[in-house]
Parts: structure tokens; C-alpha cells; sequence
């Protein structure tokens, strides 16, 4: 039986576009995972009961993403101790600066381990990693995941030195 380790938690159903990626991530590495939407400005609620119950419930690693004056990562992690990943979402007027900002300055005493704007993937990366402490098959994973993206790239290289990108033709011939 899997139990859900993750949670994958957003402000809005607008942030989904992003955060599947870490449901893409997480399902790569058979890590079991719960999507929410709760909102810190608009259910402040909602985010203290998700929060509080968060360790209870089996969950080990938080992602939390969220665009603007994006205090849901920052807020979840003041009410629990597991550990908090927040992804800053894009946004149209600031491009997630403005997430990024409000994510990545956490002041001293509750720290929200932020990944780049947008880098769903890479937070499921990072709470795989954290589960992999205590877990020798997805230890085993990231292993081979890492072999992967190396031969990638000697793949790309390889692809080069023919004159070619992704298996298609020079691009001057
Ligand atoms: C934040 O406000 C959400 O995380 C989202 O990124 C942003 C915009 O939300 P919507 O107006 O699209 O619902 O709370």
C-alpha cells in the first residue's frame, strides 16, 4: 500500500498549469501526492487547518506555490515543522518577481526552501531527494534519473559535432 507523502498545495486553480509539473515530477518517481487549493488571503483558514493537519496526515514534504504577494508557502510553514518548498508562479505584471520575492525573503526562524519562478518540476525533485533520505529504491531513482540527464546531454553533444539538433538535419544543409 503507498501512502501520500507529498502535498502539492496552490492559491488557485490558475496556478494548476505550473504546479502539474510537480505531479509530473512525483509520479516519475511512483511518489504518492494530494493536490489543494487553498488560498492565504482569500481562506486564511482553510491554509491554518491544512497546515496544522499536514504531519498527521502523513505528509512529509510541502510544496506550496503561489503567484504575487504570495504568502502561502511562508504561511504554511510558520504552522508546521515539515519542511516547505515554494515555487513562485508567474505572473502578468511583475513576471514573478514579485513571488519570487515574497517566497525566497522568508525572514529568520521559518525558513521556505524556494525553487526558481515556475520550477514546479525542480520542488518535486527537491521533496524527492528529502524522502530519498530514508528511502534506498528512490535513492536508487534519482541515481538513475541523473544518468539519464547525462547521457542527454552526451546525446545532444554527440547531435552537434553531426551538425544536427534533435535528430534533424543540419541546420545549414
Ligand atoms: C495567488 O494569486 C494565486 O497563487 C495565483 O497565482 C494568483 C492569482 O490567482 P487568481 O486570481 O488567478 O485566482 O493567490
Amino acid at each position: 500500500m503507498s501512502f501520500t507523502e507529498v502535498g502539492i498545495v496552490m492559491g488557485s486553480d490558475s496556478d494548476l498549469p505550473v504546479m502539474g509539473g510537480a505531479g509530473e515530477a512525483l509520479d516519475r518517481f511512483g511518489v504518492c501526492y494530494r493536490m489543494t487549493i487553498a488560498s492565504a488571503h482569500r481562506h486564511p483558514e482553510k491554509v491554518a487547518r491544512y497546515a496544522r493537519d499536514a504531519a498527521a496526515d502523513g505528509l512529509k514534504v510541502i510544496i506550496a506555490g503561489a503567484g504575487g504577494a504570495a504568502h502561502l508557502p511562508g504561511v504554511i510553514a510558520s504552522l508546521t515543522t515539515l519542511p516547505v518548498i515554494g515555487v513562485p508562479i508567474s505572473t502578468p505584471h511583475l513576471g514573478g518577481l514579485d513571488s519570487l520575492y515574497a517566497i525566497v525573503q522568508m525572514p529568520r526562524g521559518v525558513p521556505v526552501a524556494t525553487v526558481s519562478i515556475n520550477g514546479a518540476f525542480n520542488a518535486a525533485l527537491l521533496a524527492v531527494q528529502i524522502l530519498a533520505l530514508e528511502n534506498r529504491t528512490l535513492r536508487e531513482q534519482l541515481s538513475c534519473y541523473r544518468r539519464e540527464l547525462a547521457a542527454q546531454v552526451e546525446e545532444r553533444d554527440r547531435c552537434l559535432q553531426r551538425g544536427c539538433r534533435d535528430g534533424e538535419g543540419p541546420p545549414w544543409g
